[in-house]
């Protein structure tokens, strides 16, 4: 490994043999480019372009993978580069020609008049521990699959590090082109619900419930959409699999109706899964290998990518939007708070009846000056009761 922070580098040349990587890292503030010299070479399931140099985000940890070979140049300085040969992308795009086969197969099915269930094309949800790569072989699914023509659905249940609008979110969204290597997962027609915090555990009951409502209007997008419905959805999930977080995934599972669950990085949860699903003979569970490249990141790294992306939602990614501040009078907002019901009192309760809080009860909020610096949701709901389901897909930062 040749690392040198912070210290001028030259523009170097890489030759990369056949089915090899270099592996990059970026610095938080130095700027680092690549261009292809000659050959093809992929980012993340993405090629880069034959000519002219492609900026790499600050921070990000990066594989140039190349099936063929091929010559790169960087110029820029990095936090750490080397090459390997030892990649899982021969089970990975072998994984992707699985799923592939059977979109033909649920087009096929469409074209014959095929019912609802043979024309679904495969719902893959990939699952693991943190740092197994879960995020990034969602990517590659997704863009070698739009590569071929398809427009799959990508739903993102991550709410601490999701790639899909702001983070504190559920979302979903078509991929109808490889994920752009600067830019990333487009933005212009996100479906999201806001569950307004990174961690699931503070109000588990609204997660599920959020993950209702959007598997509902994917299924009623998906009834209207052939097209879609052939091409499948690719889920991507937090890395909690222990405890609450497992419950959370069989329930993902269950409520997206997946049938494919790619497990990464870990034999025991492939081991339980595969056993809870048992009964249900149309669910794979499939082991998949962690990547050797992938970089763990501790919680100080996780914070600071939440906050770039809460900064990167509101000024752009090349810091080219100017949000700009609204005044209104506390009297022409309503603020609710979801699940945060008190429970009945138990004197108000028949005898022998437990009290049960309403996970999911609104309950409205003073505006104070405790709320400066957070971020609301701005929901198009014409009643509070309808707020749950219109969560999307406008926010306002309420302090600025
Ligand atoms: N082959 C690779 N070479 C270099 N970096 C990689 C490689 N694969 C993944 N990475 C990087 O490693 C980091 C972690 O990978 P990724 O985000 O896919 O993991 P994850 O399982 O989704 O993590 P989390 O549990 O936090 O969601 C990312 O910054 C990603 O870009
Ligand atoms: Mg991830």
């Amino acid at each position: 490994m040749s690392a040198a922070a912070a210290a001028p580098q030259p523009p170097r040349q890489i030759k990369l043999d056949p089915q090899s990587e270099l592996r990059v890292e970026v610095l938080p503030d130095a700027p680092l480019r690549v261009r292809l010299i000659s050959g093809t070479a992929e980012i993340f399931g993405t090629e880069l372009p034959p000519e002219g140099w492609v900026p790499v985000p600050p921070r990000s940890k990066i594989a140039i993978f190349t099936w063929h070979g091929a010559t790169v140049e960087l110029d820029g300085v990095c936090e750490s580069e080397y090459t390997s040969d030892e990649t899982p992308m021969v089970i990975y795009v072998n994984t992707h020609a699985i799923l592939d086969a059977r979109r033909g197969a649920a087009r096929a099915a469409t074209a014959q008049g095929g019912d609802l269930q043979a024309s679904q094309g495969p719902r893959v949800i990939v699952v693991g521990p943190s740092d197994s790569g879960k995020s990034t072989l969602c990517k590659m699914l997704l863009s070698w699959a739009a590569k071929q023509g398809w427009k799959p659905t990508y739903v993102d249940l991550d709410i601490g590090q999701g790639s899909i609008t702001i983070p504190g979110c559920i979302s979903a969204t078509p991929i109808e082109k490889p994920i752009d290597i600067v830019d990333g997962i487009p933005l212009e027609m996100p479906l999201a619900y806001f569950y307004g915090h990174p961690n699931p555990s503070i109000s588990p009951d609204v997660y599920k419930a959020l993950m209702k409502e959007l598997a509902q209007t994917l299924e009623t997008q998906f009834s209207g959409n052939a097209e879609s419905r052939a091409a499948g959805m690719i889920i991507n999930t937090m890395g909690w699999v222990e405890g609450l977080g497992y419950e959370l995934l069989l329930n993902a599972i269950e409520t997206f109706k997946a049938d494919v669950v790619l497990v990464l990085g870990q034999e025991k949860l492939w081991k339980i899964l595969k056993d809870a699903v048992r009964s249900k003979t149309n669910i794979n569970v499939i082991k998949l290998h962690k990547s050797e490249g992938v970089v763990p990141r501790n919680s100080k790294y996780r914070q600071k990518a939440r906050s770039s992306r809460i900064k990167e939602y509101f000024y752009g990614i090349a810091n080219d939007l100017a949000p700009h501040s609204n005044i209104v009078n506390f009297s022409d907002v309503s603020v609710y708070k979801i699940g945060s019901g008190h429970q009945a009192p138990r004197s108000a309760l028949p005898i022998g009846a437990e009290p049960v809080a309403d996970p999911t009860r609104l309950v409205a909020v003073n505006i104070s000056t405790d709320m400066v610096h957070t971020v609301l949701a701005v929901s198009y709901a014409k009643e509070p009761d309808e707020i749950i389901s219109r969560l999307s897909p406008s926010y306002s930062s309420s302090g600025t």
